[in-house]
């Protein structure tokens, strides 16, 4: 199974149009040593197949396209090798670029949820939206422990689970979370039966959750923040991580303790990267620490095969 990482970053990306903070700024006078990322997405697809299943769907959907040709194969005067698209959760960062791929001349298989697929028709409509282009072909993503699997993605079954984040800003659920806001998916290779876990938004670590995460040979996980109070103490935001559903890296209960506990053979990567994060800073003292305990940061076409 090959799996590539599209996009490394959370929302706004890295760096983000308007954001001075010291990576932002950093990076773009080369003061400091880290790589750009776009917004929040990977692909998967079985290691003899063609076709790929796409996991949300950033706003820079185009520009990962354009860097990764594979998903444009070029079999036909309008093709594409983004045979489904699968939804995290309804957040701005993970399905605007829906909108992007609108031309299409058959409607989009999109797999989500009841309360995404709810959030998507009601607080931001953007499926009625494409019913004007494309429209959508939507299938329910089970929560209940069952497989499934997308027609044209062979070799590749998926499970998905509910789990604790956030929903979006605009949804009427937004302080008052139901199961299917989130989920984090299994990802098989039914061939091997070798498993990554993916879950770019994970507040809590609930024991299902865990369950997932000690079976899985990857674990690609949330990597919004280092510090709960992160964009408070730079004067950002008063939110704290935990209150739009990311677990902070560090300190008791963060995420790199629960990462210490995996079996040592568990491939440990971070993903959905805020660019306030000091981890981006390859030279800063917190992605030393993130060497020495063995976790990975994920970047903008990084390849996980299995
Ligand atoms: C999140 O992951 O918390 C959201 O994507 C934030 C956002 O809307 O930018
Ligand atoms: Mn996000
Ligand atoms: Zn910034």
């Amino acid at each position: 199974m090959q799996l590539v990482v599209l996009g490394a970053g959370a929302g706004g990306g890295f760096p983000q149009w308007n954001c001075n903070c010291r990576n932002c700024a950093g990076l773009r006078d080369g003061s400091v040593r880290a790589r750009p990322r776009t917004q929040s997405s990977i692909c998967v697809r079985a290691d003899d197949a063609a076709d790929w299943a796409l996991f949300n769907t950033s706003p820079d959907i185009l520009q990962q396209i354009r860097q990764f040709p594979p998903l444009q194969p070029g079999r036909a005067i309008r093709d594409t090798g983004i045979r489904g698209i699968v939804l995290m959760d309804g957040q701005v960062d993970h399905t605007t670029g829906l909108y992007m791929l609108r031309e299409r001349g058959e409607k989009m298989p999109l797999w989500c949820t009841d309360p995404v697929f709810e959030d998507l028709t009601r607080g931001n409509p953007l499926l009625r939206v494409l019913e004007h282009f494309c429209g959508v072909d939507r299938h329910p993503v089970p929560l209940d422990g069952a497989p499934f699997t997308i027609p044209g993605v062979d070799g590749v079954a998926f499970t998905a689970l509910a789990l604790k984040s956030a929903a979006a800003p605009y949804s009427p659920h937004r302080n008052a979370p139901v199961p299917g806001d989130n989920i984090g998916v299994t990802i098989t290779d039914t061939a091997t039966g070798r498993c990554v876990f993916y879950a770019p938004g994970l507040a809590e670590i609930e024991p299902h959750v865990w369950q997932a995460m000690t079976a899985a040979d990857v674990v690609l996980v949330d990597g919004t923040f280092w510090t709960d109070d992160e964009m408070i103490s730079l004067g950002l935001s008063k939110k704290r991580g935990s209150d739009i559903g990311h677990l902070a890296q560090s300190g008791a209960g963060g995420m790199l303790e629960w990462l210490d506990e995996l079996p040592t053979a568990t491939r440990k990567v971070l993903i959905h990267i805020n660019n306030t994060n000091p981890i981006l800073d390859e030279d800063s003292r917190e992605r030393a620490e993130l060497e020495a305990r063995g976790v990975e940061v994920a970047y903008d076409g990084m390849e996980i095969r299995l």
